[in-house]
């Protein structure tokens, strides 16, 4: 059942810029853009890389081990090796804390 989850502060993640997080048993990348925050699978797509370890440029997250870039706020690919999207959630920040809509 989808509902949402408590996984982390508007302060801790502003201050990280990415970070890892886990909604129950899955883990989820937290991201701060322009005080707005997104969340995505932490997993890359293309391999077996956290993308809490990548580089965030604006709104695009940098993999680590390729340096293939989705965009944040959709999981799009934006360039090669990257061609499968990576998958969103809904993020909602409530009186600081910060809550994600997930299966
Ligand atoms: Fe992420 Fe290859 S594992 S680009």
């Amino acid at each position: 059942e989808t509902e949402w989850k408590e996984v982390s502060t508007e302060a801790a993640v502003r201050e990280a810029g990415v970070c890892a997080v886990y909604a129950g048993d899955r883990e989820l990348a937290l991201y701060s853009v322009k005080g707005a925050i997104y969340a995505t699978d932490n997993r890359c797509t293309h391999g077996e890389a956290r993308l809490s370890d990548g580089f965030l440029l604006d709104d695009e997250i940098e993999c680590p081990l390729h340096q293939g870039r989705f965009n944040v706020r959709d999981g799009l690919p934006m360039c090669a090796p990257l061609f499968a999207p990576v998958r969103v959630f809904p993020v909602k920040v409530d009186l600081g804390r910060v809550f994600v809509l997930v299966p």
